[in-house]
């Protein structure tokens, strides 16, 4: 048999990045990407479609520490300000704060 690209991505730890992830979950480039070929930037708007806005991902992190980064004087910014989609991703906060998030 065959193994598929996901497969494949899987075994060779190839999946550790966001995009690889929810195409093993059968999300294509075109789930994440409104434009083609795609952009630079995600939008969020995509990411909006699944899981819903800042407010609703903010119910599903309430208890993350040290911080809910979903709830924040930032408000609305983009998603991929934090999740990356190829790389990996980033605590936007820590710009200007010290608290250490784990994004993933
Ligand atoms: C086609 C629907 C879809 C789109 C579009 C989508 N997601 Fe997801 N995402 C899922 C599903 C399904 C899961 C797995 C179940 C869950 O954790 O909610 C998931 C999981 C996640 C997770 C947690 C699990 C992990 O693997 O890290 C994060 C973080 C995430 N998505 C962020 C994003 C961001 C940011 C975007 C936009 C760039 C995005 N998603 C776009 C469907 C989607
Ligand atoms: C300031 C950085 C930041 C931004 C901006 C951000 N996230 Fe997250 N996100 C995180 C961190 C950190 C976690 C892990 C939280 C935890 O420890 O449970 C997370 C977790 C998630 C999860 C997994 C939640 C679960 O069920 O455990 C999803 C889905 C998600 N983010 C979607 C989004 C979407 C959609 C947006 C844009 C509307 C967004 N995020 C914007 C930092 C961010
Ligand atoms: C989970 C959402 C998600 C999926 C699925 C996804 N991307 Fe992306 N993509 C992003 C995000 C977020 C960025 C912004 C830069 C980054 O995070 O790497 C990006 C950036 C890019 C870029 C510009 C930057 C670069 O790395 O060159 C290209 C090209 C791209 N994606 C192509 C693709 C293709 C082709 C696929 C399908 C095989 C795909 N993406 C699937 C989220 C996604
Ligand atoms: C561009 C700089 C900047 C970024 C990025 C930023 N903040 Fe802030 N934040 C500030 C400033 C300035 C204050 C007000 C001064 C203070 O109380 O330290 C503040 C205050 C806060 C406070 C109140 C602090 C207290 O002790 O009462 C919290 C909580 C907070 N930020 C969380 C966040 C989170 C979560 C993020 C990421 C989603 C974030 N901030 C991103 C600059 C920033």
């Amino acid at each position: 048999m065959v193994p598929r690209m996901q497969d494949r991505a899987w075994a060779q730890g190839q999946d550790k990045f966001l995009a690889d992830r929810h195409q093993a979950r059968g999300a294509n480039c075109a789930a994440c990407h409104r434009e083609n070929p795609p952009k630079d930037v995600a939008s969020s708007e995509a990411c909006i479609t699944c899981h819903g806005n800042m407010g609703k991902v903010a119910a599903k992190t309430v208890d993350a520490k040290p911080i809910n980064p979903h709830d924040s004087h930032l408000g609305e910014i983009a998603c991929d300000q934090c999740h990356k989609g190829h790389k990996a991703s980033v605590n936007a906060c820590a710009q200007c704060h010290p608290f250490e998030l784990k994004v993933p």
